[in-house]
């Protein structure tokens, strides 16, 4: 997948080391982001920091954003209910492909307090390069803006 969009980082403190560790794996491989905060491991609210990195995606400064907190959780369900959005939280490999590849997710949400930093980095590597396969998921996808939109499915 290309990326020449900065890629939308952003956690709370409680992933603000492993983003750290994330930032630093990307600043090596060339793959430009912008940090939408936290700046420091003081206490922060997920939310304010999901909705941040989520609103450079909607505006089109970012195709894809990753989001850190202590399990990935909070700021998945934080990033879900903004338009236009599809945020993954994942701990396996199998996940971090399958859900670019069937979901075209464009958030990738990490837990800081339940992987270790280098499998960390291989999801957001996997992440980041792999494929939407279109087709019959592109159907679906297109059903999750009709539930944005309040329209019926069938
Ligand atoms: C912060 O203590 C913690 O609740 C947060 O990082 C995240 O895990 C929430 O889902």
């Amino acid at each position: 997948m290309e990326n020449r969009k900065p890629i939308a980082i952003a956690s709370d403190h409680g992933g603000y080391a492993l983003k750290l560790a994330i930032e630093t794996y990307l600043t090596g491989e060339g793959i430009p982001f912008r940090d939408y905060g936290c700046d420091s491991p003081a206490r922060a609210d997920y939310p304010v920091y999901a909705v941040r990195a989520c609103r450079a995606i909607q505006s089109g400064e970012s195709d894809f954003g990753i989001l850190v907190c202590g399990t990935g959780i909070g700021m998945s369900m934080a990033a879900n209910r903004e338009k236009g959005i599809r945020a993954a939280c994942c701990s396996d490999r199998y996940s971090a492909r399958m859900t670019r590849a069937h979901n075209d997710a464009n958030v990738l949400c990490l837990g800081g307090r339940v992987l270790p930093g280098d499998r960390a980095v291989e999801l957001v590597r996997i992440f980041l390069s792999s494929p939407f396969e279109g087709g019959r998921h592109a159907e679906r996808i297109g059903m999750f803006e009709k539930i944005e939109n309040n329209q019926e499915l069938e």
